[in-house]
């Protein structure tokens, strides 16, 4: 089996208000044995609906920290860290941003309860409208293979996944390339030629994925091209040229039958690691420094490469 590059994250507002909290724990607690994990927690993204209450924020991340510690999470196996700590984050959410079509961002914020619901104060905020775009850059700042996720987040990594997709369109092209599948668009002849545009679009723009398989189809019974034009406009479908952010796959993760892990908050041996977290708080942060500095090795290097694409690397 490959090793997968793994990232999720919890909010911090006190586990009682996170439905899945448990089982999304259990399933963390599975795959740090066989990938590379990176769980951190989401302290930006709980200011999203909890900015007026920043006192719960501050109670729940050591909270929640020794919870998973003493629930299994294996800090010599996992990399934990916390993501206003790692501020490429924020970074990578403000480039992403300039990107983004603002009709994506509003066809999200129709579904509110995916996340919470701003709407119990009553006000819909750019921070919350921003809420999947965030967590977008989560997950490609560390160009994550796969996300665990429960059913109802199905929309959050879609989203992720455009976002990467029109990232390495824009971003990615290599010199020359655009001109020669020009050309071999013109090869198409002009009705085909037309159909082809139409459905790059419906699938760069919108995510059509029926889309791209209609042309691809397209692309594959042409008799009349070469196997480098063929190649050229497959690729030039998905973006062309190079890819700098992966799109990640989505992991079901596991419901609490089939789990192997049985969460018992009053086993002896979650009472003793917890007490042993309690009683050394020094413990808890060295774990949290350490997991944020390799956090931050990482998103340097991811960084580095998307701001030179952009333009920014002066
Ligand atoms: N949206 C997730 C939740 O509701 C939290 C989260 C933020 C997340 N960023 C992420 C999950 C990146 C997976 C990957 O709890």
């Amino acid at each position: 089996m490959a090793i997968e590059r793994i990232v999720s994250g919890i909010r911090p507002i006190g586990n009682s208000h996170l439905g899945g909290y448990d089982e999304v724990l259990k399933n963390w607690i599975e795959l740090q044995h066989e990938h590379e994990c990176f769980f951190f927690v989401a302290d930006w993204h709980a200011l999203t609906t909890h900015y007026d209450s920043p006192e719960i924020i501050e109670e729940s991340v050591l909270e929640m920290v020794i919870d998973w510690l003493a629930a299994g999470v294996d800090p010599a196996q996992v990399t934990i860290f916390i993501q206003s700590k790692v501020p490429e984050h924020a970074e990578l959410y403000t480039l992403l941003s300039m990107i983004t079509p603002l009709s994506w961002m509003e066809k999200f914020s129709a579904h509110k309860d995916q996340q919470g619901k701003p709407s119990s104060k009553g006000l819909l905020t750019y921070g919350f409208l921003g809420y999947p775009l965030l967590q977008s850059a989560d997950i490609l700042l560390y160009r994550a293979t796969q996300v665990p996720l429960c059913k109802n987040q199905l929309p959050n990594i879609e989203f992720t996944r455009d976002v990467a997709r029109r990232f390495n369109h824009l971003y990615g092209k290599e010199k020359g390339y655009e001109v020669r599948a020009e050309e071999a668009i013109k090869k198409l002849g002009s009705k085909k030629g037309h159909l082809y545009r139409d459905l790059k679009k419906s699938y760069q723009e919108g995510g059509d994925e029926q889309a791209l398989e209609s042309a691809q189809s397209l692309i594959e019974e042409q008799q009349n091209l070469s196997h480098g034009d063929k190649e050229r406009l497959l690729g030039f479908l998905e973006g062309g040229g190079k890819i700098i952010l992966p799109e990640p796959e989505f992991h079901l993760m596991k419901n609490n039958d089939s789990l192997e892990n049985t969460l018992d908050r009053n086993s002896s041996d979650y009472k003793q690691k917890k007490q042993q977290y309690l009683d050394n708080p020094d413990l808890i942060r060295s774990v949290m420094a350490h997991g944020c500095e390799k956090a931050r090795k990482v998103a340097k290097d991811t960084m580095r490469d998307i701001r030179e694409v952009m333009g920014i690397n002066f």
